[in-house]
């Protein structure tokens, strides 16, 4: 599968994010190296901090089914991903990183080009 083909599977996703606080649905879709495909949405809450992004979820879907670092080549979101979940996208070592930027335009990176001198446990 595409980088373009799993992000269309993040964006169909997204329809399905529960967001009525923000209004802002965001979809993420990861591919194992198997090929399965695992999606998430973002999940709010009335008690604010409580919600959880879209590629949090997915990834914790992952491995929910049985998915651990080092299975996992690549993910797509809908969004830039936030600073928290950059430190999620380095845990599970993602080859590739699909997002779209603020002007709509795709980028493919690495996730150490979106968390530099990361920290590891
Ligand atoms: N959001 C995500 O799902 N992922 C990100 O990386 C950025 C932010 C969600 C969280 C919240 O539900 C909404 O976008 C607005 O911040």
């Amino acid at each position: 599968m595409s980088d373009r083909e799993l992000y269309e599977r993040a964006a169909a996703a997204a329809e399905r994010a529960y967001a009525p606080y923000s209004n802002y649905l965001v979809g993420a879709a990861v591919l194992a190296r198997d090929g399965t495909v695992v999606e998430g949405v973002n999940v709010e809450n009335a008690a604010y901090p409580l919600g959880v992004c879209a590629e949090g979820n997915a990834l914790s879907s992952a491995v929910t089914r049985g998915y651990r670092p080092g299975d996992l080549e690549a993910i797509a979101i809908t969004a830039s991903p936030c600073g928290g979940c950059r430190q999620w996208l380095h845990e599970f070592r993602l080859e590739r990183v699909t997002y779209a930027r603020s002007g709509g335009e795709l980028a493919t990176v690495a996730p150490r080009d979106l968390l530099p001198d990361t920290w590891d446990f």
